[in-house]
């Protein structure tokens, strides 16, 4: 079997296309018409009035907060398990992150912590969707409305999924989503929020924009660039168009693995269906239990003997040196997020992964496991 990536996009639908359109007509820029028809049709297929594209994932959550005006002395509750873009964007607004730990099996924010979290400085909740299995949203929104505080949601890890028949994306006041490679709508690099509220659409625009008003160059607020390419909307708007067909290939990789995986000791599965919702496997992340004695570690450096390539799980950002360093989260513990942080690996989920490196995969894990299971 030849290396197995971790991640590979599938661009064979209209990306080379409409990039082409971008190069013959000279439109490079963020000017160019594929980012208002990206923008236009992303924002209608997530059910939100409209969408403003950005740089990156990271960018747009920054973007969110800003333009919620959440700012210093303000308090926003979000996991302890997610990546670091999502503390980052309080913390450079001036607000304070707030942790909650994760759910053992589902690996999404525990909703049940959030409520002894408020005080009268929370402004705001991030919810971020893990690995494309929803927050479960109903009690969280209820939670939010009780106590008047906002629902910021990262879809970044399930463009196209539902909750509750209702697109992930469209709840509380604003969502922020990515389009990195490893997406299921990629453009290489990107981003975007969504809003319905027009005062809010008006201000993400400006703050992406550097704040340009007439006359031009003169400037009255803080902004930033945060412009996404003519280039990069081209291979996103193609992407979009086979979104669902992107889904269905993430998901038939989830199940494939779900078949080789099931009833191996020591192993956690991802959490195929809730109540709620229907994971979509952006990635496919497994658990080793107490009885296996590797770590993640141990483990991806085997898989990478063996050809296949794996990512760890988010480190915990309770216990991110760039913070602790500051004497931010000391002493805090968030002991599931921390558990499944060094427990926690994802194997190759790419939407072009074939079932012969599935099951090459599957087989090569369960071949270590067996050696390595007390
Ligand atoms: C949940 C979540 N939020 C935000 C981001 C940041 O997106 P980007 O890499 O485009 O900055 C990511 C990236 O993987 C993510 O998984």
């Amino acid at each position: 079997m030849e290396f197995v990536p971790v991640n590979r996009p599938s661009l064979d639908g209209n990306e080379l296309k409409y990039l082409t359109q971008c190069i013959e007509s000279g439109w490079i820029s963020s000017e160019g018409p594929f980012v208002e028809e990206f923008e236009r049709k992303f924002s209608e297929r997530i059910g939100r009035k409209a969408g403003i594209a950005v740089s990156n994932g990271s960018a747009a959550l920054e973007l969110a907060v800003a333009a919620l005006g959440i700012g210093p002395g303000d308090e926003v509750i979000l996991p302890a398990f997610t990546i670091i873009s999502c503390a980052l964007a309080i913390t450079r607004a001036g607000a304070v992150p707030v942790l909650a730990d994760c759910d053992p099996d589902t690996w999404n924010m525990n909703v049940d912590e959030i409520e002894g979290k408020i005080t009268d400085k929370t402004k705001a909740v991030m919810a971020v969707h893990i690995f494309g299995l929803p927050v479960d949203l109903k009690p969280l929104l209820a939670l939010c409305n009780k106590h008047g505080i906002m629902l910021i949601e990262d879809s970044a890890e399930s463009i196209g999924l539902s909750y509750r028949n209702k697109p992930c994306g469209s709840f509380g006041e604003i969502s922020a989503f990515s389009f990195y490679a490893n997406k299921h709508v990629t453009m290489g690099e990107g981003g975007l929020v969504a809003v319905n509220n027009e005062n809010l659409e008006a201000k993400c625009r400006s703050l992406r924009n550097l704040c340009f008003k007439e006359p031009r160059f003169v400037h009255e607020n803080l902004g930033w660039n945060m412009r996404l390419t003519n280039l990069q909307a081209a291979v996103g708007l193609a992407q979009l168009e086979r979104l669902d067909w992107l889904i269905s290939r993430k998901r038939h990789m989830g199940e494939r693995y779900n078949r080789h995986l099931a009833d191996v000791p020591g192993l956690q599965l991802p959490v195929q269906k809730t109540e709620y919702a229907e994971n979509c496997y952006w990635v496919y992340g497994i658990v080793l239990g107490d009885a296996v004695d590797l770590d993640a570690q141990e483990m991806m450096k085997i898989l990478r003997k063996k050809k296949i390539d794996s990512r760890p799980f988010f480190w915990p950002l309770h216990q991110q040196p760039v913070f602790n360093r500051e004497g931010v989260f000391l002493d805090e513990h968030y002991p599931v997020s921390e558990n499944i942080a060094r427990r926690g690996l994802y194997l190759p989920s790419g939407a072009t992964i074939t079932d012969e490196q599935i099951e090459y995969v599957a087989e090569t894990v369960k071949s270590i496991l067996k050696k390595k299971t007390g």
